[in-house]
């Protein structure tokens, strides 16, 4: 297949490219270079072989987007170019809605111009807001509980309505969970602009010495340990999901939304101790404040991914900590990594 991604040089599409490649498809990057690395297709390149075509653009340039459609003759979109800070969301709604929003609109209608009509889209857990349980099922009610939510909603309402309406043939949700690691080689990983918001991106700075120690957001949640408790999925696992999910609505013309998730909590106590283990790197902590907007625990039924298109997530949580280690130790330049 010929696939054009979108945020094809962010964490979650750059590696994508390279399991899509693996599989023998052709890849186009599409970027605008907001929240990521100039130098990521020659990386992807370095990594697989082969050469990924990058066209520098704006998703909500609908003219450019139907002609890159059509000059590279592209059979499907994974759609991953999006804005993904909830408090930044929050701060500045419009923004939000013009670029998530407004821009799959864009995207939608550039691919119905040039008659390509599979997409693959990034949804996210968010969309479940605080479950009544867990593991979540797909049929959960969704609850939206802030702006970056709102518009992964309204995103995955505009896919389906324009698949059952048959103006897409195909079109796969994807709910992440929380997607962490990075590619074994430690070519390509997850590039956080200014101080990490997410769990794995601050642990890992804590351990090269970048910054003094990791807050714990609440020891006093009603879970195992105290601490919040997420799905993590090795973004590995998760490339994978994409190949497969598109593979299987290419081949059914079928529209799906589907969990991606390994099915397994871990706290973040439980999170801080396997790093200690899978790299050898102690880490300190502080007991902080919960964290406003804070769930204390959610893990995916993964099931349905499985039945659909036969994927199961395959690596650990120790894996998880040791590819990202391997990444953040590249990026400051820590030579002695032995893991
Ligand atoms: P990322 O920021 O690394 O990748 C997004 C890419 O899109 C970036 O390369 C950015 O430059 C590009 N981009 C942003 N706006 C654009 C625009 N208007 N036009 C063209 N390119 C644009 O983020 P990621 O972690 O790889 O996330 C990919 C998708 O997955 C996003 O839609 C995100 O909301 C979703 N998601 C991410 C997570 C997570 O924790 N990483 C969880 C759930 C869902
Ligand atoms: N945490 C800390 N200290 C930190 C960072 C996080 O204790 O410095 C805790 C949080 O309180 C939470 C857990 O680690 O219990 C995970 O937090 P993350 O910020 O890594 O992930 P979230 O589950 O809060 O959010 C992620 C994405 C959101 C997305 C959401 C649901 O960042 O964009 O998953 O998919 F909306």
């Amino acid at each position: 297949m010929r696939v054009l991604l979108t945020g094809g040089t962010g964490y979650i599409g750059s590696h994508t490219a390279a399991a899509l490649a693996a599989r023998g498809h052709h890849i186009v990057l599409l970027d605008n270079f907001s929240n990521s690395e100039r130098d990521v297709p020659a990386r992807l390149q370095a990594l697989t072989g082969q050469s990924f075509p990058l066209i520098e653009a704006d998703i909500r340039d609908t003219e450019t987007l139907t002609r890159a459609l059509r000059d590279h003759e592209i059979d499907a979109v994974i759609h991953f170019a999006a804005l993904k800070a909830v408090g930044e969301s929050e701060a500045d709604p419009l923004l939000y809605y013009e670029m998530n929003i407004l821009g799959t609109i864009r995207l939608l209608q550039a691919m119905q111009a040039a008659n390509v009509a599979h997409i693959v889209f990034s949804s996210s857990a968010t969309v479940y807001g605080q479950p009544d349980s867990s593991p979540i099922l797909e049929d959960f009610p969704t609850r939206v509980e802030n702006i970056y939510g709102r518009t992964k909603l309204v995103m995955e309402d505009l896919i389906r309505d324009l698949a059952r309406t048959n103006k897409l043939s195909g079109a796969a949700n994807l709910r992440y969970f929380n997607p962490v690691g990075a590619h074994p080689s430690a070519l390509i990983g997850e590039t956080p602009r200014g101080v990490p918001n997410n769990l794995m991106p601050y642990l890992t700075q804590v351990a090269t010495g970048e910054r003094p120690h990791l807050n714990i957001f609440g020891n006093d949640y009603n879970t195992p340990d105290g601490t919040g408790v997420r799905d993590y999925i090795h973004v590995m696992d998760l490339a994978e999901a994409h190949a497969l999910a598109l593979e299987h609505i290419f081949a059914n013309n079928v529209s799906i939304t589907v969990n991606l998730g390994t099915g397994e909590g871990t706290s973040v106590l439980q999170l801080v101790r396997a790093f200690a283990r899978a790299t050898g790197r102690e880490i300190k902590t502080l007991i902080a404040p919960r964290r406003p907007g804070d769930v204390a625990s959610y893990y995916a039924n993964p099931a349905l991914a499985e039945k659909l298109f036969g994927w199961k997530a395959k690596l650990s949580v120790l894996d998880m900590c040791r590819d990202s280690w391997r990444w953040q130790a590249k990026r400051a330049g820590i030579n002695d990594v032995q893991v």
